[in-house]
C-alpha cells in the first residue's frame, strides 16, 4: 500500500518569535512547489500564529509540540486544543520522550491528549520510543506494545487513520547516533502490527509511522525505501532551513 510521505520538523524550545519568522520565510522559498510528500513545521507554542499565518496556503502544515488534556479552565501554563487551533495550526505532537522524560508525562496522559486532540480535529503524531537501557534488556516490543495500546485506548477505528506514529528511540534523539535502518525498520513494523492487533491489519496499513532520532540530510536515504518507515520526525536539522529541505528533497530522490 501506498502512503503519503511526511518529513516533519519538530522545533523544540528553539526560535523567538524573530528567529522564527525568517526561518518560516525561508522554508516558505526553498519548499515551493515540491508536492507528493507532506511537510510540517512544529515551532514553539510563542510562535505560532505568526508561522501559520505566514505559511497560510503554502504546502506546509503547521502543529504545536504539546497541549493540555482539558478543555479550559484553570490549569496554569497549560495550552488547549482550542488555543492551538485559533493559531491557525492544525496538527500536534505528543508524549515525545522529552515531555514523558523531564515533564513526566505518562501513557494515561498522552492517551488523554489524543482523545482531546481527535475531539478537536487536530491531526495528532504521537510518539513512542524506548530508552538505551531498555533496548539493553531486549525490551523494545514489550515498551512498543505498552505505549501504543495505552496511547490508544478508547480510540475509534475511524480516528485511527488520522493519527501519525512516530517511532523515536530515546537513545537516538539529539545524540547524533541515529538508529541503523534495520532498527528504524524493526520498531516501525512493530509498531504497525500492534496497531493491526488492536484494530485489524488492513487499518494499520493504512497508517503513517516515521522515524525520529539524529535525522539529517547525510543519513535520510539510509531510511526512505524501507517498507515500514514513511518519512521522519526531524529535531535539530530542522532548524535549518537548507538542511530540511535537503532532507525533504532527500527523501523524494529516488
Ligand atoms: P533530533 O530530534 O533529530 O534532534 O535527534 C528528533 C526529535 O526529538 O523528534
Amino acid at each position: 500500500m501506498k502512503r503519503k510521505p511526511y518529513i516533519a520538523g519538530n522545533w523544540k524550545m528553539n526560535c523567538t518569535n524573530d528567529k522564527a519568522a525568517i526561518l518560516a520565510d525561508e522554508l516558505k522559498e526553498k519548499l515551493d512547489g515540491i508536492s507528493g510528500i507532506d511537510i510540517g513545521v512544529f515551532p514553539p507554542f510563542t510562535a505560532l500564529s505568526s508561522v501559520a499565518e505566514n505559511l497560510k496556503n503554502t504546502n506546509i502544515i503547521v502543529g504545536a509540540q504539546n497541549m493540555g488534556q482539558y478543555e479550559s479552565g484553570a490549569y496554569t501554563g497549560e495550552i488547549s486544543g482550542d488555543m492551538i487551533l485559533s493559531t491557525g495550526s492544525t496538527s500536534v505532537i505528543l508524549g515525545h520522550s522529552e515531555r514523558r522524560g523531564y515533564y513526566f508525562e505518562n501513557d494515561e496522559m498522552i492517551n488523554s491528549k489524543l482523545k482531546a486532540a481527535l475531539l478537536k480535529g487536530l491531526n495528532p503524531i504521537v510518539c513512542v520510543g524506548e530508552l538505551l537501557e531498555e533496548k539493553e534488556k531486549g525490551l523494545l516490543k514489550s515498551v512498543l506494545r505498552r505505549q501504543i495500546s495505552k496511547a490508544l485506548d478508547g480510540i475509534s477505528k475511524q480516528d485511527i487513520s488520522k493519527v501519525v506514529f512516530a517511532y523515536e528511540p530515546v537513545w537516538a534523539i539529539g545524540t547524533g547516533k541515529n538508529a541503523t535502518s534495520s532498527d528504524a525498520e524493526e520498531g516501525c513494523q512493530f509498531i504497525r502490527t500492534v496497531i493491526g492487533d488492536i484494530f485489524h491489519p488492513t487499518r494499520a496499513m493504512e497508517s503513517r509511522i516515521l522515524y525520529g532520532g539524529s535525522v539529517k540530510s547525510a543519513n535520510i536515504s539510509e531510511y526512505r525505501s524501507l517498507e515500514n518507515v514513511d518519512g521522519a520526525l526531524v529535531g535539530g536539522a530542522s532548524l535549518k532551513a537548507d538542511e530540511f529541505s535537503k532532507i525533504i528533497k532527500g527523501w523524494l530522490e529516488s
